[in-house]
């Protein structure tokens, strides 16, 4: 059976104090965890959220990472770096990253390779606007920007990929579990297309607006085996509520 998971990413949020707090809570509550549970944190928290997670069983992911191996890149921050602090998986291609600062295909692909060149596994991010679902743009949209990522880097090297349509991000409106049923089921097509029989291992998530009320619905459909979480990820109460959606 393939792994679930679930993973948190917190974007721009957290001071060291919240961040605390959440890890005291979450742990509190969780009891055994249900499905494979990470936290994106940004850079500046990592070390923090390592030490916190320590031993808890839930990992802890960066946001990004950038193209470039090392020297002089002001304000970057490797994979090699992330590695050397016990960083395991890092989100790459968030749409956030992709529209706002310009991270193109190529660029999603080059991360991912470093990443992987480090042991740290790649959460690769897809997904189509508004305006492309209109257009039926979804599956070229999504074929265009994984088949970047698996000219590199195979499937088994992946942490997951995860399908956020980026209309759901952030604006309340979830796709529904038959929409992500839909384009799941059609990524793992494209995985299996180039890598056969290892598609069936690789972890496809959803992203967009998921949350405690909605995860369950999502989460049954056969292609659907985790969520990535952003606002809702903030609460950990509501972070365990959705982790505690799986019913397969
Ligand atoms: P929301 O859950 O806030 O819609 O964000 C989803 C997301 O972008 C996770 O990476």
């Amino acid at each position: 059976m393939r792994e679930q998971i679930v993973i948190a990413n917190w974007k721009m949020n957290g001071s060291t104090e919240a961040n605390r707090l959440w890890v005291e809570k979450f742990l509190a509550l969780c009891g055994d965890l249900t499905c494979r549970t990470a936290v994106c944190a940004p850079f500046v928290y990592l070390p923090q959220m390592t030490a916190l997670l320590k031993g808890s069983g839930i990992e802890v992911g960066a946001e990004t990472v950038s193209t470039r191996a090392e020297g002089a890149f002001t304000g970057e921050v490797s994979a090699t770096m992330l590695a050397d602090i016990g960083v395991t998986l890092a989100l790459v291609g968030h749409s956030e990253r992709r529209t706002l600062w310009g991270e193109d295909d190529e660029a999603v692909a080059l991360q991912a390779e470093r990443l992987v060149a480090t042991g740290i596994k790649p959460v690769v991010c897809v997904g189509e606007t508004l305006e492309e679902r209109q257009a039926n743009q979804t599956e070229a949209v999504v074929l265009r920007q994984l088949r970047a990522v698996l000219e590199r880097v195979p499937a088994d090297k992946l942490g997951a990929v995860a399908y956020e349509p980026v209309w759901a991000i952030g604006t309340g409106k979830t796709a529904s579990a038959e929409q992500a049923q839909e384009i799941h089921a059609y990524i793992r097509q494209v995985l299996a297309a180039k890598f056969g029989a290892a598609a069936q291992e690789t972890a496809i998530l959803y992203g967009g607006s998921c949350k405690p009320s909605n995860a369950a619905e999502i989460f049954a459909k056969e292609d659907v085996d985790g969520g990535l979480i952003g606002g809702a990820a903030l609460k950990a109460e509501d972070f365990l509520g959705i982790g505690k959606g799986f019913a397969k």
